[in-house]
């Protein structure tokens, strides 16, 4: 649940400094939502024009945070930038990691991090599959230590999985958790680890089955989009998987709809006779050339900004739509 405005205020007074370690699609987003939650940031990134980058990406996705109703002017007073390590966590109340998506590089990062962090900080992995186990796996005390996967852009989709790893501390879980409420995301605990997590390994699944339409030459890619924004992401936006499917059943439900001769039972049948997609070169050139022939005509910045707006305005008009014991959408 979202906290109300003193509610969040009060978290947020908890973590005034903030650590971003590594700012490219995920850290620079990041960064821009902390600014605009009025906390300090530091950043720790190694690529030379690092602070070019992250400045260019506030003024990107200042129109977004105001359209949100954050402040989006004046940021970059409370960012700063250190390229050295230690330095850039010794006082922080929080670090959120967003480097390079390999486990040794995770595993080396939060063992020299323990080093200088403040020991009450939090310490939280922005990584798409690699659980707070695995990462934490050279620390002397993982307790703070655990996944927060945002869904890009963070400064925009609600959805944060927060995945304790097996010596994550409860407490942990519970500030995690705050925190990210705190910022108006809809924060959801794993009760277990997983590898990809929920959300990933969803998308996984639908992209397996995307890949292999087009490979059939069912659809093009720019058709398939279509064909999704138009149906099933409409309809996700609303109720998930399990609701829709229960509706679909009738008055009878999601039991109906399992239920011999129900349509369920078709799609359960159709799941043992699902063949292997091998992405081999022809179909990497087939998406790639349909896609830029599709996409490519426009500019990545445009695209981001109209996804950007027409984000809002769907969260916008379902929190219009909110109901009492739903989730604010952000
Ligand atoms: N891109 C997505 O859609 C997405 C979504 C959710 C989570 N994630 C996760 O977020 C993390 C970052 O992904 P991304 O897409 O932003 O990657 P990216 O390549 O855009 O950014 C990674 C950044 O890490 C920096 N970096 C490299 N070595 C570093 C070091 N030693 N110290 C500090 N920074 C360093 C790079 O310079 C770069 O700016 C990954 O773990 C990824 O799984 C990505």
């Amino acid at each position: 649940m979202t906290s109300s405005p003193p509610e969040a205020k009060a978290v947020l007074e908890r973590y005034p400094r903030v650590a971003v370690i590594g700012a490219g699609v995920i850290g620079s987003s990041w960064t821009a939502l902390f600014l605009a939650h009025g906390l300090h940031v530091v950043v720790n990134d190694p690529r030379p024009d690092i602070e070019a980058v992250v400045r260019g990406d506030l003024a990107k996705i200042a129109p977004t945070l105001q359209a949100l109703g954050l402040p989006s002017q004046g940021l970059e007073k409370k960012l700063r930038f250190e390229p050295d390590l230690a330095r850039a966590v010794a006082a922080v109340d929080l670090v959120q990691e967003n480097g390079p998506e390999r486990p040794e590089w995770k595993q080396q990062l939060w063992a020299s991090i323990e080093k200088s962090v403040p020991a009450h900080a939090l310490l939280l992995s922005s990584s798409s599959a690699r659980p707070a186990t695995e990462q934490g796996r050279d620390m002397k005390d993982p307790s703070r230590l655990l996944v927060g996967h945002p869904f890009n852009p963070p400064h925009l989709i609600p959805l944060v999985e927060v995945v304790p790893g097996e010596r994550t501390d409860a407490r942990a879980v519970e500030d995690a958790v705050a925190f990210y409420a705190a910022l108006g995301k809809v924060p959801r605990v794993l009760k277990k680890e997983i590898q990809g997590f929920v959300a990933n390994r969803l998308q996984r699944a639908i992209m397996r089955e995307s890949c292999y339409l087009v490979q059939q030459g069912v659809c093009t890619v720019d058709e398939l989009d279509d064909i999704v924004t138009s149906s099933i992401g409409l309809r996700w936006a609303v109720n998930g998987p399990f609701s829709s499917f229960h509706m679909g059943g009738g008055p009878g439900g999601l039991a109906a709809f399992f239920a011999e001769g129900g349509l369920g039972r078709n799609m359960v049948a159709a799941w043992q006779n699902m063949p292997p997609v091998e992405m081999d070169e022809v179909l990497k050139q087939r998406i790639v050339s349909q896609t830029a022939a599709s996409f490519g005509r426009v500019p990545m910045q445009q695209m981001e900004r109209t996804r950007d707006n027409k984000q809002v305005a769907l969260l916008q008009a379902l929190r219009g739509f909110a109901q009492p014991g739903d989730d604010d959408p952000g």
